[in-house]
């Protein structure tokens, strides 16, 4: 039986980890044979980005939409969007995307927009999560994959992983054990909508 096409499209602003995770996981669990969900390009905002690299590797198509070649948040989403739309994704992931997008470009990709957000939302959106979470003596943090729409860090919860705030923890302890949770329930969410 044929399935559909459900060609992915993954943007990073920085190492990747989570994209890898989600690369990985559509190969172990046969995404592509069971649901047509095939990733088929990685696009950065920064030509730096480590994932690229990985992503080449992997034999992924890849592509950077540089922020700063571009006057303005519009301008910006709309070259982004013409790079994305080159694929014909059925699922847009925000897995480490730096940048916050219009809400043009949500709109365009209303339904199909999806994001990691590295603590328990509605708890902390915003920046420097983890840092906020251990100031305000939180005993849990965590994270969020939530469909993405025109206001920051809301929209509907997907998953969440919660994990204990250490007595002594740092930031980046924290931050560790938060992102082997991320690449657990990020691909999990991801399989859900993609069998769905
Ligand atoms: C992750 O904590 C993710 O939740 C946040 O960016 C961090 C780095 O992600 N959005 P990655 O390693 O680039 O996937």
């Amino acid at each position: 039986m044929s399935v559909a096409d459900q060609p992915i499209v993954i943007l990073i602003s920085g190492s990747g980890s989570n994209m890898a995770a989600l690369v990985e996981a559509s190969r172990q669990r046969r995404w592509a044979q069971r649901w047509g969900g095939r990733v088929v390009a990685v696009i950065s905002n920064r030509p730096e980005a480590a994932g690229l690299e990985w992503a080449r590797e992997q034999g992924l198509a890849t592509a950077v939409v540089d922020h700063r070649q571009h006057e303005g948040r519009e301008a910006f989403d709309a070259a982004l969007m013409q790079a994305i739309d080159a694929h014909r994704p059925a699922l847009v992931l925000l897995a480490g995307f730096m940048r916050i997008l219009t809400p043009g470009f949500v709109a365009h990709y209303q339904g199909r927009l999806v994001n990691i957000h590295p603590s328990l939302l509605p708890a902390f959106p915003g920046l420097k999560t983890h840092q906020r979470a251990i100031e305000m003596g939180c005993r849990f943090a965590g994270a969020t994959v939530h469909r993405v729409t025109a206001e920051l860090d809301h929209g509907e919860i997907l998953a969440q992983a919660v994990v204990p705030v250490l007595p002594d923890d740092t930031p980046e302890r924290l931050a560790e054990r938060v992102l082997s949770q991320e690449h657990r329930i990020y691909p999990e969410a991801v399989e859900r909508l993609l069998s769905a």
